[in-house]
């Protein structure tokens, strides 16, 4: 064996073993990164995050796109002709990645009303920091508060079909609390810091 070699083969043997890097994502789920961000953390107010999103309520959410029982601008469209293998890549995926929480600006004295409305009306199916909500439905906390206000909408006018429970829930808010009561809502899910799990 020339020297150089042994040389070059007794460097490497002392070298810790190299990570296992993770294989390069799904072209499936790539085109999504433009508007969903890298790995599904999006940096932009208007457009949800994906990441560590539960598994079973994506799926629901990427059919329900894709028949038309979702309003999406850009959603419907984009799943029309999207397989259920395909479907379920996507759900897989995303699933998988760490979540991230944003940093938003929100208003501190709507918070603590915000907290009451949806320890009354909310958390029975989403949960809250120390309740794991249900694998079909969303955590609310640290999600953008543009994308939130825009998607309450839809749930109001009916374009986006929920569980009954959860229009009638809403219904009860605006009754009784009026638009104040959803802007509560949203400030209180926007002021999840980005160090915690959450909001306390
Ligand atoms: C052109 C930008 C764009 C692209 C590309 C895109 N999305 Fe979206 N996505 C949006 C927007 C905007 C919304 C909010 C609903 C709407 O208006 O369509 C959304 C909403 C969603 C939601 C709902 C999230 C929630 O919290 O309920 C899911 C799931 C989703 N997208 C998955 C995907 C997947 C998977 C891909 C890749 C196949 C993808 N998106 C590609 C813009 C995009
Ligand atoms: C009876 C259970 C239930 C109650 C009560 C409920 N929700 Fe929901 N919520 C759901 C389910 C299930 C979904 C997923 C719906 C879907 O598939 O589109 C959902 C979805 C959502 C979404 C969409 C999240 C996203 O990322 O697009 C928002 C926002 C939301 N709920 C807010 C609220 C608020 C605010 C309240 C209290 C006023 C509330 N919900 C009460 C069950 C509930």
């Amino acid at each position: 064996m020339p020297p150089l070699l042994c040389i070059s083969l007794a460097v490497s043997a002392e070298q810790p073993p190299a990570p296992l890097s993770e294989p390069p994502p799904p072209m499936t789920v790539q085109t999504c990164f433009p508007c969903h961000g890298p790995a599904g953390v999006s940096r932009r107010s208007a457009i949800p995050s994906l990441a560590g999103l539960p598994r079973v309520y994506l799926l629901k959410v990427l059919r329900a796109y894709r028949h038309g029982g979702r309003f999406g601008t850009v959603m419907g469209r984009l799943l029309q002709h999207a397989s259920d293998e395909e479907l379920s890549v996507m759900a897989d995926y995303f699933s998988r990645r760490k979540s991230e929480i944003p940093k938003q600006r929100f208003k501190w004295d709507l918070v603590s009303k915000g907290r009451k409305l949806h320890r009354i009306y909310c958390r029975n199916c989403h949960g809250d920091l120390h309740q794991a909500p249900d694998i079909g439905t969303p955590r609310l906390n640290g999600i953008w508060m543009d994308y939130l206000r825009w998607t309450l909408q839809d749930y109001m006018v009916g374009v986006n079909q929920a569980d009954d429970d959860m229009s009638k829930a809403l219904v009860w808010v605006i009754r009784r609390h009026g638009d104040t009561g959803l802007e509560a809502l949203v400030n209180y899910y926007g002021s999840a810091r980005p160090d915690s799990a959450g909001v306390p």
